[in-house]
């Protein structure tokens, strides 16, 4: 994917949460966006999804203007799969259902080629004896991989995960983090916001460090972990990083 942000601002009525930030990605396969609480990432990602609007400035991906029209926008969701920390899946709905919902509402495919297809798509990621529970019935992680598989499943461009494991506890991380670098490693591209560094620098190409609504830190993931320029992401780090 080819990301640009052009002198994104979002404001929350009085409120500047992302301030005049710009900058150009080229071609990249997988980022993550990583900073302090209350930085802006999340407002970042869903400005992305093209779920909230900016108050002023664009953002290209794959040098298409996202605008805010809302039949652009009906079409440019359809290329993106929106993962959230918790609460993806509507509780009083299966698995299975949950998964073909977007297919039949979205993508207007007829009821049973929908069943079909994510009966498919959650056997590929060894859910499918989960199909028939509802999630209230599954751990954290199995919510998770479902509502991944139903972003799959709905055959989106790009995935975007808003801390996808920060509700797990820890042993069920592993097992979303390790979808997601499957899907990586067939070609998946995608972006993350997340706290897990590790895997911010070795399943991710490219890093954006976010603090204070101002990107102040971005490169490829390898060299920004290993050399951090910036004094706020050293200390990021080594904040991060202290117990681990
Ligand atoms: N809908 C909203 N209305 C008002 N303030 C918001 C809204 N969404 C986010 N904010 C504020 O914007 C700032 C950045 O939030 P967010 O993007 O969620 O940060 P992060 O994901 O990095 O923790 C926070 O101070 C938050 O309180
Ligand atoms: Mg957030």
């Amino acid at each position: 994917m080819n990301l640009s942000l052009k002198h994104l601002t979002k404001k929350f009525g009085e409120k500047t949460v992302l301030n005049d930030v710009s900058c150009s990605l080229g071609e990249i396969r997988s980022l993550a966006i990583i900073g302090p609480s209350g930085g802006g990432k999340s407002t970042l990602i869903r400005l992305i999804a093209g779920l909230i609007p900016p108050s002023s400035g664009t953002i290209q991906l794959d040098k298409q203007t996202v605008l805010n029209d809302e039949a652009f926008l009906i079409e440019y969701r359809k290329k993106l799969g929106m993962v959230f920390q918790a609460y993806n899946l509507f509780p009083h709905l299966t698995a299975i259902e949950n998964v073909m919902l977007p297919l039949i509402h979205v993508h207007h495919i007829p009821k049973e080629t929908a069943r079909k297809q994510a009966k498919e798509c959650l056997q590929r990621f060894q859910l499918e004896e989960h199909e028939d529970k509802l999630p209230a019935h599954l751990s954290g992680g199995q919510q998770q991989r479902v509502a991944i598989a139903r972003a799959i499943a709905s055959e989106s461009k790009y995935l975007l995960f808003d801390e996808p494991t920060s509700a797990l506890d820890p042993e069920l991380t592993g097992e979303v983090l390790d979808m997601i670098n499957e899907l990586r490693q067939e070609g998946k591209e995608f972006i993350v916001v997340t706290h897990e560094m590790g895997f911010a620098k070795n399943a991710c190409d490219y890093v954006v460090f976010i603090a204070d609504g101002k990107i102040i830190e971005h490169g490829a993931s390898q060299s920004l972990f290993s050399d951090p320029q910036t004094t706020e992401l050293q200390s990021f780090l080594s904040r991060i990083l202290e117990w681990n």
